[in-house]
């Protein structure tokens, strides 16, 4: 665990962006957070406001998406006492509790375009009014956004405004999928089975089931899994069998027996083997090592397939 944050860093990938994310966190530059459903963009969020000098001061955590359009404003702004119907009392917005600290705009993909107009006025530091107010706000808060939208395909699809886009991703922060960083599965599922069921261990098998499932929905698919493996668990091991059978059954793509070949076995290797050189240039050494043989094996293999002499 890291320091602080309750996050499991283990991967390569996930120590770069981690050290990354504290890096930035020094700066009062806004960041971008993107990432599938579950990648784990809120840990990363938090992370960077408790890394930051403004860690003693509030993070204030709004999800844009469960906004309703005709609250958005007096939400993220405030209102005064009699602004309308029903507001019998001023409310300070996200903005203003924010101050000092950091507002983490959570699913900003989701906004209004109404609403990104005002937000980009905002986050220009233009001082605003509450709804309904007389007197100018100003606000300093340090802006963290996260959405698993693409949001260069939303601006180039106009429902995401260019201007707020680049505003937002001053840094750009793109937590990989947990598929493309294996070496954090096991580590994750000890984690959380061990916050609750320290006696449990899993078994060689069910380590292999987990780690060559595909994970859509990511980190928190694999706690929901791990956790409901634990209920069920008759003795302190967890084998493959207690996982669910979609799980078990699951096979990577490139396992797949049905799968066509493409083509006999030494096609694809000397097709292999010629692409490697042409990335490299002709560079035999370098092809050898992309290829993960030794310069003699290539020399070898180059003369079997007659494209080398001698
Ligand atoms: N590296 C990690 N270490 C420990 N727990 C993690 C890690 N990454 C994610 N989690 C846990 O997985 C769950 C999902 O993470 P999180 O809420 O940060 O995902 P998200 O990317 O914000 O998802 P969504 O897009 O659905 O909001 C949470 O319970 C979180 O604590
Ligand atoms: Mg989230």
């Amino acid at each position: 665990m890291l320091q602080g944050v309750p996050a499991i860093v283990h991967s390569p990938a996930l120590q770069r962006l981690m050290a990354t994310a504290e890096r930035v966190a020094k700066t009062n530059a806004s960041v971008l957070i993107t990432g599938e459903t579950g990648s784990g963009k809120e840990i990363i969020a938090r992370a960077i406001h408790h890394f930051s000098l403004r860690c003693n001061k509030p993070l204030i955590d709004v999800n844009c998406g469960a906004l309703p359009e005709h609250l958005v404003e007096s939400e993220l702004f405030g209102y005064e006492k009699g602004a309308f119907s029903g507001a019998d009392s001023q409310k300070v917005g996200f903005f203003e509790l924010a101050h000092e600290g950091t507002l983490f705009l959570d699913e900003i993909g989701e906004l209004e375009p109404r609403t990104q107009v005002k937000l980009l006025r905002v986050l220009d530091g233009t001082p605003y009014y509450r709804v309904g107010g007389l007197k100018k706000v100003s606000v300093d808060a340090r802006i963290i956004a996260a959405t698993s939208r693409d949001l260069e395909d939303q601006v180039a699809k106009g429902a995401f405004r260019n201007d707020l886009f680049h505003r937002l991703n001053q840094i750009h922060l793109h937590i990989p999928p947990l598929r493309e960083r294996r070496e954090d599965i096991i580590p994750l599922s000890n984690f959380f089975l061990h916050a609750t069921y320290p006696h449990l261990t899993f078994c060689e098998e069910a380590k292999r089931t987990l780690e060559n499932y595909h994970w859509s929905g990511n980190v928190r698919e694999l706690r929901n899994v791990v956790l409901t493996a634990a209920v069920f668990c008759p003795s302190e091991t967890i084998t493959a069998h207690e996982l669910p059978s979609h799980i078990q059954e699951f096979r990577p793509r490139f396992d797949s027996s049905e799968a066509p070949i493409a083509a006999p076995l030494d096609t694809m290797e000397k097709d292999l083997i010629l692409r490697a050189l042409r990335g490299t240039a002709g560079h035999q050494q370098k092809a050898a090592r992309i290829l993960g043989i030794s310069r003699r094996t290539l020399s070898r293999k180059l003369r079997s397939y007659s494209l080398q002499k001698g």
